[in-house]
């Protein structure tokens, strides 16, 4: 059987190789991923990117047209798709972003966009926040502050200098919404100012947080950010790999807060996981650094033209289906059903979403906050999330639970009443764990 060779024969991502029973996918349609005749619902649009759901026909359509054409030629070449799609993005990226550089996913994307914004400003810090999470690749998991880069951190790439996040919930400043003074800011410019404006290349953000625990930033968090950019002479990257393409409900999560950012980080949703690509979209200041000089970039992969019409195709789907407002509107109606929720689960301490990218917290005690399931967990202690994990599949639904934080991002073309089933399916799997 097949899916005893992906056993014993391929490697899982983030996971202890022994005991696990993987879902053995053989199709998949709309927001429903099948094993045979089982059928789950898909509350996470798998790694939060297939946004427009599974096996959309104009999107299969668009890979197979471009197939019949030419599958790739080396980035030195120019295609159609190529040019189309660097076209479409700069309509729909905020502010002046114009040119895009095209790469393979969300990790090799950040690692060029810092290393354009090393080269762009000849400084070399960059600073991101602890809870958050920017790729597995080397320079991207030290960007990260995510626990998963801890069986590298006597290697980490140097020059990056975390900072603590807005978690508003766990206020690190221990203040509460009426005596905040956005003590999270203060400490960002005092970073700033402790490691020398001079020597900072970049401020990394993601548009929204999304795997660290759907952080929500306060309304005016990133154009505070973007000030104190501004002040010190430092560049903004917004890497919108998870909360990019209508997951926030607009087409980029930074569009919520009104910011231009000066290079913009790209995957995920832009194709939906149909072919795999990434982007690194710039102003003109920066690409006309390499007009008269090499752009000391690039990769096989870079500008694949099959992964350029997917994301042509997607962009397509977004805008037909009127997804994005879609997401924003079940956003809403998300956001009133898990504050129900909340009230009448003693283990639910916090619920978060932005459109369609959200998460429920848990907790031991509403009172005292401490976590149901510790932060960065292992083994033994996750026994309530596998818990969790295996009563949401057994009732018909996959979605991710880390640690305490349940996540809740499915495609944006689901039903408000399959958006309400799958939540009944988490409360009945939460209330498993209350009795
Ligand atoms: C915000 C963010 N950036 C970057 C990445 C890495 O993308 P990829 O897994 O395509 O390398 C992720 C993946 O989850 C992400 O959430």
């Amino acid at each position: 059987m097949s899916k005893t060779d992906t056993l014993n024969h391929t490697l899982f991502a983030w996971s202890k190789q022994s005991g696990i029973n993987p879902i053995h996918c053989t199709h998949a349609k709309g927001i429903y991923v099948y094993e045979n005749d089982k059928k789950y619902m898909d509350f996470s649009s798998q790694l939060m990117n297939v946004n427009i759901g599974h096996n959309h026909p104009t999107v299969n359509n668009a890979i197979k047209e471009q197939l019949d054409k030419v599958a790739y030629v080396f980035p030195g070449m120019s295609t159609d798709p190529r040019g189309q799609l660097g076209k479409k993005l700069k309509e729909i990226t905020p502010g002046k972003l114009n040119k895009t550089f095209f790469c393979t996913g969300g990790a090799d994307a950040n690692e060029n966009a810092i290393m354009l914004a090393r080269l762009h400003t000849g400084k070399q810090k960059i600073i991101t926040k602890y809870r958050s999470y920017h790729g597995a690749s080397y320079g991207a998991i030290s960007a990260g502050g995510d626990p998963r880069k801890h069986p590298f951190n006597k290697n980490e790439l140097p020059g990056v200098v975390h900072i603590e996040d807005p978690y508003c919930y766990r206020c690190p400043w221990g203040q509460r919404p009426e005596s905040c003074q956005r003590e999270c800011v203060q400490h960002l410019e005092r970073i700033i100012q402790f490691e020398g404006p001079e020597n900072i290349a970049a401020i990394l953000l993601e548009g929204e947080s999304g795997s660290s625990g759907c952080i929500k930033y306060p309304y005016d968090y990133w154009p505070k950010v973007a000030e104190l950019a501004k002040k010190y002479n430092i560049l903004t990257i917004a890497d919108e790999v998870m909360s990019g393409f209508g997951r926030c409900g607009q087409w980029f999560a930074i569009n919520n807060f009104n910011v231009e950012p000066d290079i913009m980080v790209m995957a995920k949703g832009i194709s939906s996981g149909y072919i795999p690509l990434g982007a690194v979209t710039v102003t003109d200041e920066i690409a006309q650094s390499y007009d008269e000089q090499p752009l000391p970039l690039g990769m096989t992969y870079s500008s694949h033209a099959l992964a350029c019409a997917a994301a042509l195709g997607c962009i397509q789907v977004y805008e037909n289906e009127n997804l994005i407002e879609r997401s924003a509107k079940l956003g809403h109606t998300l956001n009133k059903k898990l504050k129900q929720m909340k009230e009448t689960h003693p283990l639910i301490g916090d619920c978060r979403n932005t459109g369609l990218l959200g998460c429920i917290e848990l907790v031991k005690d509403k009172e005292s906050k401490e976590h149901l399931v510790p932060w960065n967990a292992k083994g033994a202690d996750m026994k309530i999330s596998a818990e969790l994990v295996a009563s949401l599949r057994k009732q018909g639904l996959h979605t991710f639970v880390r640690w305490n934080w349940i996540f809740i991002a499915p495609p944006l073309i689901i039903s408000e009443e399959e958006l309400m089933e799958g939540l009944d399916i988490i409360s009945k799997a939460i209330k498993k764990i209350e009795n």
